[in-house]
């Protein structure tokens, strides 16, 4: 019989973990982490991601900002809005909300994001130090897998890990560090050019299912015993439910989950722990 690595748990015991501290740093009178939030535009996703944003940054203590934008902004103002939270000392951690309208350059605006105040990880600085084994703020999804994965004890090293998809955010940056050194895992990354997913995916220990097909991942693709990680959140309508929607994973769950010892649902699994890695970036960046 098959556990649940219960995400939502998990990130509220991190969360609490954090509030402790932002109360102790509150005790000595030493200031509390500030996140600055940069949403351009009205799209609805995103909306929804920056409001949880400010609401996880409210219940742990931390203070954050919403900067506003009409979708027409130009570059050239993000960019100066970026300098001027760059320059804010009271300022820990910078995100600018993407997608971004066409017109503006998201390479562009990431790269002027302070390395220091990038809690999202997507710097390049960020992303070299992180595949050099530096220190880094590595993005919230990878960094929020890593925790799951130590705080559930699941074996590393030596792992035959499969990664399921080369995502900048999530597939190729969870590959390096459960590749890095110490951790010590065995990892194939397969994607769309993969000649046999199946067959590589028959071998794994611990697969990462991050390709973004809704139920990809089926019954005879997996070994018995295996630790899955679902990263899949596509929306798909679902009539007479509050949102009109709900989230389906990138494995299909009822028939897979039998055969693995551990498998994420999707919601409640790897969602609540992207969210808390973003204010555990937030501290570090704080603390620095
Ligand atoms: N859009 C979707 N996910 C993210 C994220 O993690 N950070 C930012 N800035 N934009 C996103």
């Amino acid at each position: 019989m098959y556990h649940l690595i219960d995400g939502k748990k998990t990130a509220a015991e991190i969360k609490s973990e954090i509030t402790a501290t932002v109360s102790s740093m509150k005790a000595k009178g030493i200031r509390v982490p500030h996140l600055a939030a940069v949403l351009v535009g009205n799209d609805g996703g995103s909306e929804t991601y920056v409001s949880h944003k400010v609401k996880d940054c409210a219940e742990v203590g931390f203070v954050s900002t919403l900067v506003r934008f009409d979708a027409s902004v130009s570059e050239t103002e993000l960019l100066a809005k970026v300098r001027d939270l760059n320059d804010n000392p009271e300022i820990d951690g910078l995100i600018v909300q993407l997608p971004l309208p066409e017109h503006i350059s998201e390479n562009k605006i990431i790269e002027s994001i302070s390395p220091l105040k990038d809690v999202d990880g997507f710097h390049p600085v960020n992303v070299g130090r992180m595949v050099a084994g530096l220190p880094s703020l590595v993005s919230a999804t990878p960094a929020g897998i890593m925790e799951l994965l130590k705080r559930y004890n699941i074996p590393l090293k030596g792992a035959e890990c499969v990664v399921v998809g080369r995502s900048n955010i999530v597939g190729r940056p969870i590959s390096i560090l459960l590749s890095q050194k110490g951790v010590d895992a065995t990892v194939t990354v397969v994607h769309s050019r993969t000649r046999d997913i199946a067959g590589i995916l028959r071998r794994a220990d611990i697969i990462i299912a991050a390709i973004g097909i809704p139920g990809f991942i089926k019954a005879d693709m997996v070994k018995e015993g295996a630790v899955i990680i679902d990263v899949g959140t596509t929306r798909v309508d679902a009539p007479g439910t509050k949102a009109g929607w709900r989230l389906i994973g990138d494995v299909d769950f009822d028939n897979v989950a039998p055969k693995c010892s551990l498998i994420t649902p999707v919601p409640g699994g790897v969602g609540p722990m992207t969210r808390v890695s973003l204010l555990l970036n937030t501290l570090k960046a704080c603390r620095r």
